[in-house]
């Protein structure tokens, strides 16, 4: 097993488990289809960064020409740092604090997505306060069921995600751009890992309409910012033909004189990394093989958190029979499963085994859950490994907390 031109198997005999890799490759290639059909084209590509904002991806995808989007002041920073371009970057969320707000109007970023009439009050408050201008997109609910999990759908009307399409009428037949506001973005995004074509265009064709409904006799809306949300294949089955994200998308921009903004976070990252671990058990119940290993719900919490299903190879080919296991980790929670009864050659203790296509949302949902240490990210270039980002220790994690004295005299 290889990534590039390295050995997993010697990585994994060099380092101690478990770790992420990434292939450098994969991230470059990645963005380069995404970008392609796009190019001398209105559009600008803001990698979603809650994806994995790892710093030294965030570089290579900032060398590459992508901006940004963001969802806190922290991912913010890290994107500033690694180098994108602040006219390349949006910032949304639900739930943007007035201290995350400031320091984004100060930084003097593309725009903000709005997801309340409060938030928009809020804003123009502040950019008032600091006498700077500040360009705003309304992120609209197109109550549209993106078929996909549902922890990560956030388009349907009962969801806490964005406006309906008549509040945000409202706000823009009222609301007039000033001297601190420009109004002139609408936003949607439907969901994530969505794998039919189908959500995407009755959303798109729905907010299309809605800024043809704006703009009808003046040109209100500049910006329009589709979301992110293409699936990916992680198990075989049917995703997302890119060519026809790509139609409709051009579909889209015919006619509308917007700049579009697309927000791909998974499509760029989830298949360029792997997690390696080690099995540090074989146990047998009645029923079940058990194989424990050294990665836990809190280095990958996909499987966990939405039964997300993740392939599991073993690095050694082992021979003998064919067995069922039951992949699961040390935390002491039932749903610390990587996979159940899944069919795979012999598995041995101290066995390396590596987790695939967990790029994205692996190392960026990660705790220290069991005071376990957030672990080590490596990236590979050709031949070459850098480490990018160290293993965490217990006694950096004790290093910020504090005993209160009176708690030492307790008896
Ligand atoms: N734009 C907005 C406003 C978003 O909320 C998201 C993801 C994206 C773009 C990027 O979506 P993507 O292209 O990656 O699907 N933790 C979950 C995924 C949560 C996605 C949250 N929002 C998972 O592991 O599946």
């Amino acid at each position: 097993m290889f990534i590039e031109n390295v050995s997993i198997k010697n990585l994994s005999n060099k380092f101690s488990t478990p770790f992420y890799c990434y292939s450098s490759k994969t991230i470059i290639e990645k963005f380069k289809k995404f970008k392609k059909p796009f190019q001398n084209s209105n559009v600008i590509i803001c990698y979603a960064v809650k994806a994995n904002p790892n710093i030294a991806i965030l570089k290579i995808l900032s060398r590459l020409g992508s901006g940004a989007e963001v969802v806190s002041q922290g991912e913010l920073i890290r994107s500033l740092k690694a180098g994108i371009n602040s006219k390349k970057i949006i910032f949304s969320g639900v739930g943007k604090s007035p201290n995350e707000i400031e320091y984004a109007i100060k930084k003097n970023i593309l725009q903000i997505n709005i997801e309340s009439e409060e938030e928009l009050k809020l804003i123009e408050k502040i950019a008032k306060k600091l006498k700077k201008k500040i360009q705003i997109g309304i992120r609209v609910n197109p109550n549209i069921d993106a078929k996909t999990h549902k922890k990560i759908t956030t388009g349907r009307e009962n969801d806490k995600f964005g406006l309906d399409i008549n509040t945000a009428e409202k706000i823009l037949t009222n609301f007039r751009s000033n001297l601190y506001i420009d109004l002139i973005g609408i936003s949607v995004h439907i969901g994530s890992q969505i794998t039919s074509i189908v959500p995407f265009k009755k959303a798109f064709f729905k907010i299309k309409n809605f800024v043809n409904k704006i703009n009808k006799n003046k040109r209100i809306i500049k910006y329009l910012d589709l979301g992110g949300g293409i699936g990916i294949n992680y198990n075989n089955n049917k995703t997302i033909n890119f060519n026809d994200y790509v139609k409709i998308i051009k579909n889209i921009s015919n006619n509308l004189q917007c700049k579009l903004i697309l927000e791909p976070g998974r499509f760029l990252i989830a298949d360029s990394g792997i997690l390696v671990t080690k099995v540090l058990y074989i146990k047998k119940s009645k029923k079940i093989n058990f194989a424990i290993i050294d990665a836990g719900m809190n280095d990958l919490l996909r499987p966990a958190l939405y039964d997300a299903y993740h392939e599991i190879n073993n690095i050694n080919k082992n021979n003998g029979k064919k067995n069922y296991y039951t992949i699961v980790g040390p935390v002491c929670e039932s749903a610390d499963i990587f996979s159940k009864k899944i069919l795979m050659n012999k598995i041995k203790t101290n066995d390396f085994l590596f987790i695939k296509n967990v790029g994205a949302y692996g190392a960026s949902m990660s705790s220290s859950y069991n005071s376990r240490p957030i672990i080590m990210e490596l990236i590979i270039n050709k031949n070459k490994y850098s480490i990018i980002r160290k293993t965490d220790t217990v006694i950096n994690q004790i290093s910020r907390e504090k005993i209160p004295s009176w708690a030492k005299k307790i008896k």
